[in-house]
């Protein structure tokens, strides 16, 4: 038995073809994300991160190996998976309660339930009052919530968040980090944050994934035993913080 919420990557690769030659990207990643676990991972630009995120959200099937979802493999996308990217991407011609309810479209969730279900998750991010503001009337960090609002608003187990946070300013970002640890605790799903901030990671994560780059491996997997709320003023902080800034760099 699995319990809904678990990711299981076994020996999963990804080769693109570039001018007809092979460009392995990914190789041999074995991970497994328990239920309700909060997983960062970080590595240098071009590691394969976003490829990765991209497999597990169904974009793409051509991979080696397996993505397991609750013991499933995932073969393309689906309501249990949401994901935030670092640009909000929401649609500007569209309200905020329209851009988050754009995932429930093509649902059979009743109109009311799906009326209720924005509200909720507009409320649970933080922008009741701005239903019907449209994008160019929030802030960057609004925007943000927004669509944070719209990955999570079919209740998704797993929560995918691609450097969700990496162009707001640096007092956005950490009101948001602690957003996000609220949210988490809040409707109990699992996260995998895509990050280039170690500190970001550090705070936020159960455990972190160092990445290395051509191809993209696992180079290490490092649990973060610090009680939270975490004080990333603290000696044992950053004792955390430079041991994954020396993996990095290793
Ligand atoms: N569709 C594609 N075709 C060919 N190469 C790609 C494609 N998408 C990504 N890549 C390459 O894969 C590598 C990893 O990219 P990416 O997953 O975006 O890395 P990261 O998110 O860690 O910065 C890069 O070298 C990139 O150029
Ligand atoms: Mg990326």
């Amino acid at each position: 038995m699995t319990t809904p919420g678990s990711l299981d990557l076994r020996a999963v690769g990804k080769t693109y073809a570039v001018d007809g030659h092979p460009l392995t990207v990914l190789q041999d990643i074995d991970l497994r994300i328990e239920p309700g676990e909060f997983l960062a991972i970080v590595g240098a630009s071009g590691c394969g991160k976003s490829t990765l995120l991209r497999l597990i959200i169904g974009l793409d099937d051509g991979y080696d190996g397996d993505i397991l979802l609750d013991g499933h493999r995932i073969t393309g996308p689906g309501l249990e998976r949401g994901i935030v990217f670092q640009e909000h991407r929401l649609f500007p011609w569209l309200t905020v309660e329209e851009n988050v309810g754009i995932g429930l479209e093509a649902t059979a969730v009743p109109a009311a339930e799906k009326r209720r279900a924005i509200r909720e998750h507009i409320a649970l991010v933080g922008l009741s009052g701005f239903e019907t503001a449209y994008p160019y009337q929030l802030s960057g960090g609004m925007a943000q919530r927004a669509a944070i609002a719209r990955g999570l608003v079919n209740r998704p187990e797993i929560l995918l968040l691609d450097e969700p946070l990496g162009a707001l300013d640096s007092l956005t970002r950490a009101h948001l980090q602690d957003e996000l640890l609220r949210i988490w605790t809040q409707e109990n799903v699992t996260m995998l944050l895509v990050t280039h901030d170690v500190e970001e990671a550090v705070y936020l994560a159960d455990r972190v994934v160092v990445m290395e780059p051509r191809p993209g491996r696992i180079r290490r997997v490092l649990p973060v035993d610090l009680p939270r709320p975490r004080n990333r003023a603290t000696p044992a902080f950053a004792a955390v913080k430079e041991t994954i800034i020396q993996e990095l760099r290793r």
